[in-house]
């Protein structure tokens, strides 16, 4: 196996160390020798911690693609239309290719698996989904078994990093973020991660695969944790509960509903104790009941072995893992017919406004419990539809008003 790298970033330096570490192990076991030949950087001066061999680092990235020495790219540039036309270029050149690019294998799914098979060539994204949890391949081959009825689950290291924080050692948002992004955790930028964008993008490789129909990002309602502050986080701590970025899609009848927004779980509940940048999902399926994995959801080992797993399969000769696009039965629904109980608090700033809302809630007969001071109104409301209140707040948002809703665990 001769490897083209494409980044050096966190996951590509743990790649790097990876495969040096275990080599001598799998050339052994595959018979057959491994060598990372090529490897793109987009700075060839840039001071580096990992020892890299001068001779083999590149800037362009067409030559690696090219090399017909070459027979796996590893793509690690992440971004959407230069990583594509990269993996594009590779599997038309009769290189298998392994992604950890959320971006791309959500956008660009059907297209990808096409080209792959059209080539006769292995493509492996183990990587883009929950860094070191294998839930892609597990969910492939679960969904071949079973109808799946729900997915659930944190699939975020960077906001669960930070929500951690504020919860458990009282830490700013700001700074949580700041040793988020130090440790290698967030994307370059961490408006993907804060604003729930990552999630979203997984939810939608997760649903693909569950449901057997390519389901683009952008059609799942999406909602960060930006909002929160640590008066939210101690607000809910004293009603037993603990914030969580929570990814969701569930069955109903023909159609499947899929969001991600914060979520209230129960102190007690096992989603609560997932610390740091953990990641949990829980599938269920109508055979083997609900399924939880959990482990390291980001940073450079724990992803660089889902990519490196990818590699194996290849070495090992595996079948790769795709959906069936066009067999899947259900259409989405988005968050329509989808009900919950809400947490919200809506600051703006003057007692005389906190007054004339709580007027407008009784006048609107919205079911629920008011806890007001004198600069918030937080309220918990009763179930009501998910849609009602996404909509109410956000004409909270157009008046520029501090605010923060948060789903309520059933
Ligand atoms: N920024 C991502 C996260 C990295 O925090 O989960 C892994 O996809």
């Amino acid at each position: 196996m001769k490897i083209g790298l494409l980044g050096l970033g966190t996951v590509g330096g743990g790649v790097y160390r990876i495969v040096e570490n275990c080599r001598e192990r799998w050339e052994s076991k595959y018979g057959e020798k491994i060598n990372i030949k090529s490897i793109l950087v987009k700075d060839m001066h840039k001071k580096r911690s990992i020892r890299v061999d001068s001779s083999v680092i590149t800037d362009k990235a067409l030559e690696i693609v090219k090399d017909p020495e070459i027979d796996t790219i590893i793509e690690l540039i992440g971004g959407n239309d230069k990583a594509f036309e990269l993996i594009v270029k590779a599997m038309e050149s009769g290189k298998n290719v392994v992604t950890g690019n959320k971006a791309v294998v959500s956008e660009q799914f059907t297209k990808l698996i096409e080209t792959a098979v059209k080539n006769g060539v292995y493509f492996g994204y183990e990587a883009s989904v929950c860094g070191g949890i294998p839930i892609i391949k597990t969910l492939n081959q679960m969904k071949d078994i079973n109808d799946i009825d729900y997915i659930k689950g944190v699939l975020n290291g960077t906001t669960n990093y930070i929500l951690d924080k504020m919860s458990r050692e009282k830490i700013g948002y700001a700074l949580s973020l700041k040793q988020a992004q130090e440790i290698g955790y967030a994307e370059s930028d961490p408006t993907a991660d804060v604003e729930g964008f990552d999630a979203q993008r997984k939810l939608a490789i997760l649903c693909s695969i569950a449901y057997d129909i390519h389901l683009k990002p952008e059609m799942i309602p999406c909602m960060g944790i930006s909002k929160i502050t640590g008066k939210d986080v101690s607000a809910v701590k004293h009603m037993g509960y603990i914030p969580k970025l929570f990814a969701y899609a569930k069955k109903k009848d023909h159609f499947f509903n899929a969001c991600v927004e914060p979520v209230l779980v129960d102190r007690n509940d096992v989603f609560a104790n997932i610390p740091g940048a953990k990641n949990m999902v829980a599938v269920n399926g109508n055979y083997i009941g609900e399924l939880q994995l959990d482990g390291e959801g980001a940073g450079m080992f724990p992803t660089a072995n889902a990519v490196v797993s990818d590699l194996l399969d290849i070495l090992g000769k595996s079948s790769p893992s795709y959906p069936e696009f066009g067999r899947g039965k259900l259409s989405f629904l988005g968050m329509e017919g989808c009900t919950g109980r809400y947490y919200v608090r809506i600051s703006p700033g003057e007692n005389r406004i906190i007054e004339s809302l709580l007027a407008e809630i009784e006048r609107e007969n919205v079911e629920c419990k008011i806890f007001k001071d004198r600069d918030d109104l937080i309220m918990v409301t009763e179930k009501t539809s998910q849609k009602r209140i996404y909509d109410y707040m956000k004409a909270i948002d157009e008046k520029n008003w501090s605010n923060c809703f948060m789903r309520i665990a059933d």
